[in-house]
């Protein structure tokens, strides 16, 4: 019996030198501490043994049992420990390694354009109004004076949904909307910019682009009044040397109309590539608010009187940027839209 408790010590000790992980571990601790344990099943042979040697050998074996039991906790607490340090030596981070480099995103030079036009109205009074991209034909045409049998529809190619519903021609529709919301309160003082779409593809023209509307309806609003905001817009968009011009023009909406240029950004107005010897760059349209339109939607044009105007954003951006394809604004290209 002696024997076999040494047997089993020397065996014990030599299994748990060897493990090596936790699972193993615990497989040593039931072999030889489970309820079939090579040590539980001492304890249980000593029943057979004569009674005079039982106590000798009940205290042996109990040794060997909680020697096994501090054991395997200490082997427990190194495997345990090991584990934690390799896993260590593999997360560790080397804070003296040059950093991998993060790409900081960058707004589209488009938005960069839309927000600095924003700037400027906002900061002469105008209030930021938005409309649907898609619209209402009665927005976007009829309540514009542009009934449905006129030419000018012909004018814009337009993208129906159906006979009634399309995809805003321009932002015009968001003065109609802006009047009929707040009519007859005074002033109507709102810019307007979003995404407009026309069936239109080439280099200067893109099937969706983006304009800002302006529109301002008071008591006594003349034409002085709009050739003064669009000269101060002018002057803090490209520079305190631009001069405006107005161009006689047609629109439904409004009367008179007028065509804006600028006095060209690249030359100064001596005449250059750019600009095609004429001095002068078209910028938008605007005009006096038809008498109609303003009827149309609340105000009583024997009493009160407007200006609107309308730009394109992509074309003011393309001057500004010297970018003679409008297309690359929205191929999405990195290299590009890193340049700018
Ligand atoms: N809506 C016109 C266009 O898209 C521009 C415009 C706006 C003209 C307001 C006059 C007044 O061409």
């Amino acid at each position: 019996m002696m024997e076999d408790i040494e047997k089993v010590r020397a065996l014990f000790e030599k299994e748990i030198n060897a493990a090596d992980n936790l699972n193993e571990l615990d497989r040593i601790r039931v072999r030889y501490l489970g309820k079939k344990g090579s040590i539980t099943l001492l304890t249980r042979s000593l029943s057979r043994v004569p009674a005079e040697q039982r106590p000798a050998l009940g205290q042996k074996i109990n040794e060997l049992k909680n020697a096994a039991g501090s054991m395997l906790e200490e082997k427990k607490e190194q495997l345990k420990s090991r584990a934690y340090s390799t896993r260590w030596d593999k997360e560790r981070i080397d804070v003296t390694l040059p950093g991998s480099p993060y790409g900081l995103g960058r707004k589209h030079p488009i938005t960069r354009v839309l927000e600095e036009i924003e700037e400027i109205f906002t900061g002469m009074g105008f209030q930021v109004a938005e409309g649907p991209d898609v619209e209402l034909d009665y927005y976007n045409f009829e309540a514009l004076n542009i009934p449905r049998e006129h030419p000018a529809r012909d004018m814009q190619d337009s993208y129906y949904i159906d006979e009634d519903v399309l995809l805003r021609t321009h932002t015009s529709p968001v003065q109609i909307r802006s009047m009929q919301e707040q009519a007859p309160r005074l002033p109507v003082r709102i810019i307007a910019p979003g995404k407009v779409y026309r069936r239109d593809d080439d280099v200067t023209h893109s099937p969706m682009f983006h304009q800002v509307e302006g529109l301002l309806v008071d008591k006594g609003i003349s034409l002085a009044d709009l050739k003064g905001t669009l000269l101060l817009f002018a002057q803090e968009m490209f520079g305190k040397k631009r001069e405006i011009r107005l161009r006689p023009s047609f629109f439904p909406f409004t009367e008179p109309s007028a065509e804006v240029d600028i006095s060209c950004i690249i030359c100064d107005g001596r005449g250059c590539r750019v600009c095609k010897e004429t001095g002068w760059l078209e910028i938008l349209g605007s005009g006096m608010v038809h008498p109609r339109v303003l009827k149309m939607s609340g105000y009583d044009p024997e009493k009160v009187t407007g200006y609107a105007f309308g730009m394109g954003v992509e074309r003011i951006a393309m001057l500004k940027y010297g970018v003679d394809d409008i297309r690359l604004f929205f191929t999405n290209d990195l290299r590009m839209l890193k340049q700018l």
